[in-house]
C-alpha cells in the first residue's frame, strides 16, 4: 500500500489498486449492490461524457434528464448499526473504481483531530483547507476529457463533524463547521471534479437536514441475515471444519438468541472467530462443538439506538 504524506488533516492518503485492499473488499459479504452503486457513481466522475455518450447512442438526443446530473453534489452517505461494513466498504470501494477505470484513485480520510482543538475557526479552517486541497488536486474536466487520477474523501464518524446545526447544545463555532462542510461540498458540485465524498455515520438522524438533503444517495446498513451469517462463518471455517448441518446449527445461535439482536459482520470476524482460533490454538484443532460453545459465550454488541 502507498501512503502519501499528510499534513495533518488527512489521516493517510492511500493509492489504489493495492492487493490487500481488493482482497478486504472481496470478503465483504452482502454490500454488492452498494458497492455497484458507488463504483457506477464514481465511473461518472470520472467519465463525465461518457452519460451523454450513452444518451446519443440510446436516444440520439441528450435526455433532458441529464441536466438534473450537473452540479449534483458527488456526496454519499452510509448509514447504520455498528459493526455492519461502513468504514470497509468506504476504504476499500476505490479499488474497484480503479480497476474498473484504469486509473490510480487515492482515498483521503479526513483525521478525526480535524474536528479541531475547541480553538475558535479552527475546525473551519481544516474543513476548509481539506475540501481545498482536494480542488487544487483535483481539477474540474473538461467536455471530453477522462480523468488520469480520481480522489475519494472520505469523512468517517460523519456525526461528529456534520451533526445538525439546530442542535440547542451545538456550539457556534461547530456551527460554522458545518456551513464550511456544505460549502466545501457545494464547491465539489460546481464543475466536473473526479471526486467523491463519501460519509459514514451510525446517527443518521443526528446529520445536518442540510448536509442530508445533498446526498446523491444515502445507503443504509445492517446486520447480517441468517444466509449472511452463513458465509462469513463458512468463509472463516471450511467443510473439513464443520459440516453443513452442523453450520446451520451455529448460525442459528450467532442469531437473536433472545437478547434483542444477533451477532454483527464484525461480532463474527472480530470476536467470534478469533475468540475460537484461540481457544484451539495451540493444542487442539476446531470442531462445531468449540465453535457452538463459543458463540454462547458472546453477546451481540447492543444495536445502535440513536437518542
Ligand atoms: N458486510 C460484511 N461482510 C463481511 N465482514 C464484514 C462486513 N461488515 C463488516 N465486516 C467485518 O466487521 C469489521 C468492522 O466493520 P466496519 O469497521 O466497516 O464497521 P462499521 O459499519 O464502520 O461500524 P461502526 O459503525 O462501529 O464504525 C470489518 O473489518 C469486517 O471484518
Ligand atoms: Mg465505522
Amino acid at each position: 500500500m502507498n501512503n502519501h504524506s499528510t499534513d495533518g488533516i488527512f489521516d493517510e492518503v492511500t493509492e489504489f489498486p493495492d492487493p490487500e485492499t481488493k482482497r478486504r473488499l472481496e470478503r465483504l459479504v452482502g454490500l454488492d449492490e452498494v458497492k455497484e452503486r458507488l463504483v457506477k457513481e464514481a465511473m461518472m466522475q470520472l467519465q463525465p461524457s461518457s452519460l451523454e455518450e450513452w444518451s446519443l447512442r440510446h436516444f440520439d438526443h441528450l435526455l433532458p434528464a441529464l441536466c438534473f446530473f450537473q452540479r449534483r453534489p458527488p456526496l454519499f452517505i452510509l448509514a447504520g448499526d455498528v459493526g455492519t461494513g461502513k468504514t470497509e466498504l468506504a476504504e476499500t470501494f476505490g479499488d474497484a473504481v480503479s480497476r474498473k477505470a484504469g486509473i490510480p484513485i487515492l482515498l483521503h480520510s479526513l483525521s478525526l483531530t480535524a474536528r479541531g482543538t475547541g480553538a475558535v475557526g479552527e475546525m473551519t479552517r481544516l474543513i476548509s483547507a481539506a475540501f481545498a486541497m482536494i480542488k487544487s488536486q483535483a481539477a474540474c474536466l473538461t467536455d471530453r476529457q477522462a480523468a488520469t487520477t480520481g480522489h475519494i474523501l472520505l469523512i468517517d464518524e460523519a456525526d461528529a463533524l456534520a451533526q445538525s446545526r439546530e442542535s440547542a447544545q451545538m456550539h457556534h463555532e461547530d456551527r460554522a463547521g458545518v456551513n464550511a462542510l456544505i460549502r466545501g461540498i457545494d464547491d465539489l458540485a460546481e464543475g466536473r471534479r473526479p471526486v467523491l465524498v463519501v460519509m459514514c455515520t451510525n446517527r443518521l438522524r443526528a446529520l445536518d437536514p442540510a448536509v442530508m438533503r445533498r446526498a446523491a444517495a444515502t445507503f443504509e446498513f445492517s446486520r447480517p441475515n441468517a444466509e449472511q451469517r452463513r458465509v462469513v462463518l463458512r468463509n472463516a471455517f471450511p467443510e473439513y471444519v464443520c459440516s453443513e448441518s452442523e453450520l446451520t446449527r451455529i448460525v442459528e445461535l450467532t442469531g437473536n438468541r433472545d437478547v434483542g439482536a444477533g451477532f454483527s459482520f464484525s461480532d463474527i470476524t472480530q470476536r467470534l472467530v478469533p475468540s475460537v482460533v484461540l481457544a484451539a490454538y495451540p493444542n487442539q484443532g476446531i470442531n462445531a462443538e468449540l465453535i457452538a460453545s463459543v458463540a454462547l459465550t458472546i453477546k451481540p454488541t447492543p444495536t445502535f439506538t440513536e437518542v
